[in-house]
């Protein structure tokens, strides 16, 4: 049986401040510099003890979420799907998968979500859809050439007897960016276009049916009360034409950010977010509320990102510089610069991130040289994140601080495994189930008498990263982040987009934001000055005054405002 996670990690009151509500008579739309949680359902909470987590388990760790001070949640695909690329292969748009629940409880979770001030965001996959989708497999029973075929990109192969893929594009996951199918008789036939695995068939946005057919999905989720979308692969959708082979075909097997520019970011994707953003924009006409798009935009400079995010596309578009960026001072005043120069600077809003279900957790990441140093590093990033102007994402165990988990080989889940048979952007090691309490697995991720493993395995260590524990611990990760984000708002950070250098030595980063807020962090190892005196309002290390640790950042208020 399911047993609720323990009665200390749920604030029934609704935390210190009602989530979602700004600072008082700001103008700013809420999405603007909201700070969203995202849930990937999978390993959130488990309800019904099949070791996989679920709707009623999202729901029931709301109070958990609310506690810590978001704006709202994200939830990753929980559509009816395969699971060859957990949820990302997507077989229906418009139900939810029998392990994740039904339509019943997700409007249960929508409800308590909004009660607790919580916005819902839901992760949407245009790029392409499953191979079990009804559109696919109508595909594959059709002839070449058919109106069914026209939704997906099928060619005919190269070499004598179309034995070579049509283009020498590679998928992100490893292999070529086609498969053969088998016609109807039996024979070798054409081959299909995949950027990802080949259960994950893109749709031609070329033909004219894909368009209305995602507006329709969108408005049947507005209509059960969701507040925006994530969008997928958003500078995927249109390839080139022409269908040419690249110059560098490996591009995309390189590096999951590096991309061929014939595959993506073609300037006709730019026409659906204008379509939209329509979409959000007729049902604010009716309720008054903001509806938000946020895009997983990869494409190399910010100057790029912001023609996404221009004021008739998306809202948001994940800032990844930030996140791929080195512990090093340079590197991040780099990134932050371009970022509010070239999107911020016109108008738009910089979305910023630091961890997701794709990347390897931070406080492994930045302790690749030294892994003490990588959860001071990691907790130093998070004031600095929740520091800048606009929106941030915060993503599930973040606020644990829990560190990416080494998984065996033949624990590993991801395609990119599967396919390549590389560890190297293997994703299964951040999207461990999460320890809620106790000593061992499953830590009340699901019931305790629940005789199904957690799908991913729990380390024993997880029992020093609890949400248990880091509620009762005012050193915690969880109390940084919690103090931060309410920090954040007492400060009237919100509607307020500059953010103004300080001199620094070579080690140190810091600037001045919103009502006199100083945010300062200490790339290097020694202790330095601090860059203002008085003691720091938070801090993500212990600074005595007039100090600021090796690898810590920390907030003060200026006195008096201006006074730097
Ligand atoms: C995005 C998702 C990732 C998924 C891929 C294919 O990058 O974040 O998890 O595997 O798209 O849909």
């Amino acid at each position: 049986m399911f047993t609720a996670p323990p009665e200390d990690s749920i604030d029934r009151s609704g935390g210190l401040r009602p989530a979602g509500v700004g600072s008082a008579g700001s103008a700013s739309p809420w999405w603007r510099d909201a700070v969203i949680y995202q849930i990937y359902v999978r390993s959130f909470l488990d309800s019904t003890g099949d070791g996989i987590g679920d709707l009623a388990g999202v729901r029931a760790g709301l109070p958990y979420v609310s506690k810590l001070g978001v704006d709202g949640i994200w939830l990753s695909p929980f559509y009816p799907s395969p699971q060859r690329d957990h949820g990302y292969d997507v077989a229906d748009y418009k139900a939810v998968d029998p392990v994740y629940g039904d339509l019943d409880e997700f409007a249960l979770l929508v409800a308590d979500a909004h009660r607790l001030g919580l916005k819902v965001v839901l992760d949407i996959v245009p790029n392409h859809c499953s191979s079990e989708h009804p559109w696919f497999r109508e595909a594959l029973a059709a002839a070449p050439g058919s109106e069914a075929r026209a939704l997906f990109h099928f060619a005919d192969g190269k070499g004598e007897h179309g034995e070579l893929p049509p283009n020498n594009w590679r998928a992100m996951f490893g292999g070529p960016a086609w498969s053969r199918v088998e016609e109807a008789d039996g024979t070798p036939g054409q081959w299909y276009m995949h950027l990802f695995t080949p259960e994950q068939p893109d749709l031609n946005w070329r033909d004219p049916r894909v368009a209305p057919y995602f507006d329709e999905v969108l408005r049947f989720w507005l209509d059960q009360g969701v507040d925006g979308f994530r969008i997928d692969v958003a500078a995927g959708l249109f390839h080139h034409p022409d269908l040419p082979d690249s110059d560098d075909p490996g591009a995309d097997e390189r590096t999951r950010d590096s991309v061929n520019p014939l595959a993506w970011n073609q300037p006709e994707v730019h026409g659906v977010w204008r379509r939209w953003r329509a979409v959000c924009e007729s049902y604010t006409a009716v309720d008054g509320q903001d509806r938000l798009l946020v895009g997983e935009v990869s494409v190399p400079t910010a100057a790029e990102q912001a023609a996404y995010v221009r004021p008739d596309e998306l809202h948001q578009a994940f800032f990844f510089h930030l996140l791929s960026a080195p512990w090093n001072p340079d590197a991040f005043r780099k990134v932050i610069g371009e970022a509010l120069r070239d999107i911020a600077g016109t108008g738009s809003t910089v979305t910023w991130v630091l961890n997701n279900h794709d990347q390897v957790r931070t406080v492994t990441r930045y302790g690749s040289d030294n892994s003490a140093a990588g959860a001071a590093r990691a907790r130093a990033a998070a004031l600095l994140m929740l520091a800048l102007p606009g929106a941030a994402y915060i993503y599930q165990g973040e606020e644990l601080g829990l560190p990416e988990v080494d998984l065996p080989d033949e624990a590993l889940t991801d395609p990119i495994f599967l396919r390549t048979g590389s560890r190297q952007y293997v994703r299964d090691g951040c999207r461990v189930p999460l320890p809620w309490s106790g000593h061992a697995s499953p830590f009340g991720f699901t019931g305790a008498d629940s005789t199904a493993r957690p799908w991913l395995p729990q380390p024993g260590w997880f029992a020093d990263h609890t949400t248990d524990r880091a509620l009762n611990d005012t050193d915690s990760f969880w109390h940084l982040y919690r103090n931060g984000l309410a920090l954040r708002r007492d400060f009237h950070l919100r509607g307020d987009a500059t953010l103004r250098w300080l001199e620094t030595p070579p080690d140190v980063l810091a600037f001045v934001r919103g009502d006199g807020l100083v945010c300062a962090v200490n790339f290097g190892g020694q202790d330095v000055p601090a860059p203002v005196p008085g003691t720091p309002l938070l801090a993500s290390a212990p600074s005595p005054a007039g100090v600021l640790p090796g690898n810590a950042a920390a907030w003060w208020a200026a006195d008096p405002p201006g006074a730097v």
